[in-house]
């Protein structure tokens, strides 16, 4: 769905759409501060946990290119080394290109951090502010952290 109106609200704070754009912008901002000297494409992340706090990430890449890091990955390791272990709602934005969608390698990592409950929201930029899809959309039949337990 797109312009703020969601299906699966519970990542983006009782639903609310300005709570979404409000993401999505700290999303864009954040892509201001990517390192993206190779491809030229910043990407910026900007998720919430379950406490209601917000992080904030870009992609950092590098001379030997495999290397580099994503938005999304940069954005949920500040949120882990911060203490977070559940990720309700993640927006991405790349000014190059809408609906930049996250990488396999970021769905996995983001799945380590789903909520325990519900789903986590996946927010991706539109023409008139964002979509809305769910990781488990993105990463059916994920293998993750509860697999192991
Ligand atoms: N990139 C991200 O940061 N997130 C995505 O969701 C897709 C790709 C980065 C990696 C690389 O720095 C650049 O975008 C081009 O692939």
């Amino acid at each position: 769905m797109r312009g703020g109106s969601s299906e699966s609200n519970e990542g983006v704070g009782a639903g609310s759409p300005t709570h979404g754009l409000f993401l999505m912008g700290k999303a864009r901002e954040a892509a201001a501060a990517a390192y993206v000297p190779y491809s030229r494409f910043p990407v910026g992340a900007a998720l919430q946990t379950a406490s209601g706090d917000v992080f904030t990430g870009a992609n950092v890449e590098n001379a030997s290119y495999g290397l580099t890091v994503c938005a999304e990955r940069t954005a949920v390791f500040a949120a882990a080394l911060a203490g977070h272990r559940e990720i309700v709602a993640i927006a991405v934005a790349a000014p190059r290109a809408l609906r930049a969608s996250p990488c396999g390698a970021c769905r996995q990592v983001l799945n380590e951090f789903a909520p325990v409950e519900g789903e986590m929201t996946v927010l991706l930029e539109s023409e008139d502010g964002y979509q809305t899809t769910t990781l488990s959309a993105l990463l059916p039949m994920a293998f993750g952290p509860r697999d192991l337990a």
